[in-house]
């Protein structure tokens, strides 16, 4: 199977990221051809300062490799250095009707957050729906949010087979579990949006003092509290094994305790299992030139596949003349 996804550089990962989105990433890359890109272009939308651009575009990178994603094993790259996707954009822009981009929530959603209303933003899942197509993916890892976006690139793509005959393959979604809904330093789900972050590499101290920050609730020392209910024991049992969640959700039902001895153990146990990654992007951040190996490699994997399939789509609709085949 061919899975492919794309991730936005718009802020450094946190936890919910992980737990979310990237884990099963690094996951898929086994046993599957594996395509995963940062998406700046889209990230564009949003991000208005080029040097912020294009840190986040790198500290993603860096990110990814840090945590796993093996680079042998699947293709990372930049979105735009391959440049076969925006014009294969136009293709589909071409046969795409308003109404079916008038119906997309998340334009809709992103405009009441306040996001200037741009003809990027309201044609964002037509760049989604290049970014899917071009290497004829099978399976697109995504969150839930994301579903309606897939949809529309599996629209597109018929039309476009109907008009044209065939050309593109079919994609489907496939929703990460949501069972790692992550809760942020509030209690609510954790994101960047709500400002309740915690970033997977931020300096271990301004970490420990952010968890040492968590909301909690007034119970007494001496209650006991159902762990399950309780937003410090769910970050705790994201990070700890399975003997350590059971003794800390015994500590919860006998009472006792107090949640400053919870937040304490909670920054031990995400020091921990982030501490190989930590050295890895550390030591990926020293040589600059090695990322950038591995960017340029991905890129020219992906473009080999995408200037295929763009051909094929250009012969298809007529703009591409057999001299040019
Ligand atoms: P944010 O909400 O911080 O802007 P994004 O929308 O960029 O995050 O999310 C990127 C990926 O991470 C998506 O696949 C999303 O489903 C996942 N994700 C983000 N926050 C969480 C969370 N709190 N719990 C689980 N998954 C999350
Ligand atoms: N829109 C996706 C998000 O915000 C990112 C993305 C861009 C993507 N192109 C994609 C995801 C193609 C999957 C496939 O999360």
């Amino acid at each position: 199977m061919r899975v492919l996804s794309g991730i936005q550089p718009t802020g450094r990962f946190h936890w919910g990221n992980y737990f979310g989105a990237i884990r099963q990433y690094i996951d898929l890359q086994h046993g599957n051809e594996a395509y995963y890109f940062i998406a700046n272009l889209h990230a564009l939308t949003t991000v208005r300062e080029p040097e912020v651009l294009r840190q986040n575009t790198l500290d993603a990178a860096l990110d990814l490799l840090a945590l796993g994603l093996d680079p042998e094993k699947a293709t990372l790259f930049v979105q735009s250095d391959v440049p076969e996707v925006t014009q294969l954009t136009w293709l589909l822009m071409s046969i795409t009707p308003m109404g079916l981009l008038e119906r997309c929530v998340s334009y809709k959603d992103k405009v009441a957050k306040g996001i200037a209303a741009d003809a990027g933003l309201f044609t964002y899942p037509v760049l989604m729906s290049a970014d899917i197509l071009i290497y004829d993916s099978d399976i697109v890892p995504v969150g839930a949010d994301q579903i309606q976006h897939i949809e529309v690139a599996r629209d597109i793509a018929g039309s476009f087979n109907h008009l044209f005959g065939e050309t593109f393959v079919l994609p489907k979604y496939k929703v990460l579990e949501t069972s790692a809904k992550v809760p942020g330093t509030d209690g609510e789900k954790m994101s960047k949006s709500y400002n309740n972050t915690i970033e997977i590499f931020e300096d271990p101290k301004a970490q420990r003092k952010k968890v040492m920050r968590i909301e909690t609730d007034s119970r007494p020392m001496e209650a006991p509290k159902e762990p399950a209910d309780d937003h410090l024991y769910q970050l705790y049992s994201l990070f700890a094994d399975e003997a350590a969640r059971e003794a800390m959700a015994a500590k919860y039902l006998a009472g006792g305790f107090g949640y400053g001895e919870v937040k304490k153990a909670l920054a031990d146990a995400a020091e921990n299992f982030y501490a190989e990654a930590r050295q890895r992007r550390a030591d990926l951040a020293a040589n600059p030139q090695r990322v950038a190996e591995i960017l340029a490699t991905g890129a020219a994997r992906a473009r080999h596949k995408a200037s295929e399939v763009l051909a094929r789509a250009e012969s298809a609709c007529g703009v591409r003349r057999p001299a040019q085949a």
